[in-house]
């Protein structure tokens, strides 16, 4: 296959050139500015931006589960131009265990995209080493069955292992103490019963805990005191930032006309904290977006707020979000390759660089492509979206992963 008229995300340029791809063995075989091949399978790229296979840190396919799996949840990503995903534990039962881990671990084998896998940690469990794991994620407050952790004293044994850990930053106590206050009545009720103090104090937790050698990677960071704590720590201790688009576009005063579309943990925040994750980003503060995809049936998103479940679907909307955030000149297209690409990719350890002899994982974006959001297009087997009917600029139009081109949710729009 012969990727014509593209421009290129190269050594952090973006320059014009073409890209030749071994049919057979799906390695990018040349890059050059012009290539004069007699392949058949040419591609007219058309100028749009080709750059390094972008990246979802953070998505829960349900392995299994009859809310996704990973047959969907695999061609939403290459609907959303995701070439690699990172999947959560809190499957059911969770994935706290090798068996378990490794069973799940053989359904990632063959699908289209490269999916990696997340091990549950369990104040049990800790201390046991998977080889094949991407990465540790602790959850604060209880998740599916015993994936949590309810006493963060263990917190500090547990950050001296030389593992990378991702955090699910809400403070158990805090919301515990929150319900005595307030019942679920309202939508809102939901924001002020996990509210902004419940994040902020499970941060200073998680921050109080580590040791020189804990690497640590902030799950969907949404508020600004948490952003200005972890800031004070990012220098000298080995930690990662991730934000999600939900909480860079809507706010908790949307809560009651979003009603269940809106409802997602850590929950939707004031202004003040959504322009402080945008302020973050540009001052590098924040290194990753990610969807924290959340898939559910539609039947339990239409329930009343107290037994509707958290969570948004998002892998579709991730890239059509971000880059609407460089044409509305609100974050450079250099931040919005690395939030979703470059960076991601260093700290989760994968190999999306577009070089000579690398297995072909791409994505090609037509920034300047308006369409609304429609959650009828998703390949997710969630279709619904808060963002449903929102008129966004920048899709992807292809996603190449492991050499084999697809379609993507540009080109249907
Ligand atoms: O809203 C959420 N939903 N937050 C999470 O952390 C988990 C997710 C889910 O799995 O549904």
């Amino acid at each position: 296959m012969l990727l014509k008229n593209c421009k290129i995300y190269l050594d952090k340029k973006i320059v014009e050139g073409e890209i030749l791809i071994d049919d057979n063995t799906g390695k990018i075989k040349k890059i050059a500015r012009i290539i004069n091949n007699n392949n058949e399978n040419i591609i007219n790229i058309k100028n749009n931006l080709v750059i390094p296979g972008a990246i979802d840190c953070h998505v829960h396919f349900r392995w299994k589960s009859k809310k996704e799996g990973f047959k969907s949840g695999s061609l939403a990503a290459i609907n959303g131009g995701i070439c690699f995903a990172i999947d959560m534990p809190n499957d059911n039962p969770p994935i706290t265990c090798k068996e378990l881990f490794y069973k799940k671990l053989e359904d990632t084998k063959n699908l289209p995209i490269n999916l990696f896998l997340n091990f549950g940690i369990t104040e049990n469990n800790y201390r046991e080493y998977i080889e094949e794991a991407k990465v540790y994620k602790i959850f604060m407050v209880k998740s599916v069955g015993e994936l949590y952790i309810s006493n963060y004293d263990i917190l500090k044994d547990i950050f001296l292992e030389p593992k990378l850990y991702c955090i699910h930053a809400e403070h158990r106590d805090v919301i515990l103490e929150n319900l005595k206050k307030y019942s679920y009545n309202s939508w809102e009720s939901h924001t002020l019963i996990r509210n902004n103090k419940s994040e902020y104090l499970a941060v200073k937790e998680v921050l109080k805990n580590l040791s020189d050698n804990s690497k640590i990677h902030f799950c969907h960071i949404s508020t600004e005191e948490s952003l200005k704590e972890i800031e004070k720590f990012k220098d000298k201790h080995n930690i990662s930032v991730e934000v999600c688009p939900h909480h860079l576009y809507l706010t908790k005063d949307m809560a009651e006309e979003l009603k269940g579309f809106g409802k997602v943990n850590p929950p939707l925040r004031d202004d003040k904290d959504r322009k402080a994750l945008i302020v973050g980003i540009n001052r590098g503060i924040v290194d990753i977006i990610a969807s924290d995809h959340a898939p559910h049936l539609l039947e339990e998103k239409l329930k009343d707020v107290k037994n509707c479940p958290s969570g948004i679907p998002g892998i579709e909307t991730l890239l059509p979000l971000t880059f609407n955030l460089y044409n509305k000149k609100l974050i450079s297209i250099d931040r919005v390759i690395s939030l979703i690409s470059i960076n991601p990719a260093k700290r989760f350890n994968i190999n999306n660089n577009i070089i000579e002899n690398n297995i072909a994982n791409l994505t090609i974006v037509d920034i300047k492509k308006e369409g609304k959001i429609n959650s009828d297009l998703f390949e997710s087997k969630a279709k619904f979206s808060p963002f449903d009917g929102l008129k966004v600029k920048g899709f992807p139009i292809y996603t190449i992963v492991k050499g084999k081109l697809y379609e993507s949710y540009g080109l249907k729009i």
